[in-house]
């Protein structure tokens, strides 16, 4: 009996503790704007000029209400926790800006099963592996990465002077960047003699910031904001 009362006991201050610590972490996540700020890093090519609200949307809810949702979940009256003041962002929030009609290697593909060994290795069904944001770059991935789909290439009629089999055979996974863009977004004529073709530190450059060694002119355009509607 006195066993019991003390193991109540102790569960109940264990309890509380858990509570007072919980509200404590919610009320440093809730904590202003400002340390919000100073952790982000320097923004992507093109980006250094948009609202962070563009991509982080708010979450729903006022703060009163999201903080209370959540010491409702902690308290396992609730299934789900919600989202403090800002949504992850995801690729809805990227394609608001750069929807297109066409892209040679639309996201949404790579949720199909058979690209579920990519998934794991380089998880290409979302934007961001490949252009991690705040890190002051334009394209962050591997430029090898064509290797993870690509290996089993084979053209039919091949116009390349050192053929895409040869290549493939020599496991020159990096001189693919060299003639092909990845979203065919570039207005460009797809040159067919290996000497012509933009060389890896090029492209490392290009991924880093520098302009685009493919052309100037381009299919689609971004939207300077989601709201705009002129494009
Ligand atoms: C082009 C889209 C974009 C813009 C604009 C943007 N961010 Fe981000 N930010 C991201 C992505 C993507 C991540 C990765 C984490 C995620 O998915 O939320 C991120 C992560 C962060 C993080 C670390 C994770 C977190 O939520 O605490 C901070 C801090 C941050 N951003 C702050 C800012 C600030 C401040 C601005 C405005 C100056 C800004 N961001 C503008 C896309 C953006
Ligand atoms: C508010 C609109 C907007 C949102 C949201 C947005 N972008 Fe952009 N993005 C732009 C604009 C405008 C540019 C600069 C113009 C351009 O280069 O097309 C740009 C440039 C880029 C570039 C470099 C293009 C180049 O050729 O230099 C990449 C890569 C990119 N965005 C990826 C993303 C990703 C990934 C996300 C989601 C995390 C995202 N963008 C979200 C508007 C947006
Ligand atoms: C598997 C990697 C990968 C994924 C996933 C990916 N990209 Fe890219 N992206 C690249 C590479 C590589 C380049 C550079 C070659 C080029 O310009 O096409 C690039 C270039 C770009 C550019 C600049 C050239 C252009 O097409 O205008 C934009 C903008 C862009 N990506 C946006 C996005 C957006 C938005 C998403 C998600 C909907 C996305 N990317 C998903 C690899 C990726
Ligand atoms: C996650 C898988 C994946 C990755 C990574 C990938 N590709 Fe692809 N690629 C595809 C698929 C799927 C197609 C469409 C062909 C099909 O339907 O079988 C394609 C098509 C293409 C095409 C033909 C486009 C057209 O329609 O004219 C080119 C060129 C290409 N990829 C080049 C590249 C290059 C260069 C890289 C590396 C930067 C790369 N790919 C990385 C999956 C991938
Ligand atoms: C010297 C330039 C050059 C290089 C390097 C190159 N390609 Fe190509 N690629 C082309 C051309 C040109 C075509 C158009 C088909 C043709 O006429 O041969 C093409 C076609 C393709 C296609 C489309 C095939 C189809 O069914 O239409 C894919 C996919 C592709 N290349 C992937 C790759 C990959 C992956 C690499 C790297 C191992 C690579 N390419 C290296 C020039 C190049």
């Amino acid at each position: 009996m006195q066993k019991r009362k003390q193991t109540n006991r102790r569960r109940t201050i264990g309890f509380l503790v858990g509570i007072t610590l919980s509200v404590a972490v919610l009320t440093i996540l809730l904590v202003p704007q400002n340390s919000w700020m100073i952790s982000a890093g320097p923004m992507n090519s093109g980006h250094e000029k948009l609202d962070c609200e563009e991509c982080h949307r708010a979450a729903q809810g006022t703060i009163r209400q999201q903080l209370q949702a959540n010491v409702q979940y902690l308290l396992a009256n609730r299934d789900k926790s919600v989202y403090l003041k800002r949504q992850p962002v995801s690729n809805s929030d990227c394609l608001a800006c750069h929807r297109r009609p066409k892209d040679n290697h639309p996201v949404f593909r790579f949720f199909e099963p058979r690209f579920k060994k990519a998934r794991q290795k380089i998880q290409p069904q979302y934007c961001n592996s490949c252009h991690k944001e705040h890190s002051g770059k334009r394209v962050t991935m591997d430029l090898t990465n064509c290797v993870v789909c690509h290996e089993k290439l084979t053209l039919k009629k091949d116009s390349v002077d050192v053929s895409h089999k040869t290549l493939i055979k020599h496991k020159r996974w990096d001189t693919c960047l060299g003639c092909h863009d990845f979203h065919g977004n570039h207005k460009m004529k797809l040159k067919t003699k290996i000497l012509q073709m933009h060389d890896k530190k090029r492209i490392v450059a290009y991924f880093d910031g520098e302009n685009s060694p493919y052309s100037k002119e381009k299919h689609f355009k971004a939207k300077e904001t989601r709201n705009d509607t002129n494009q």
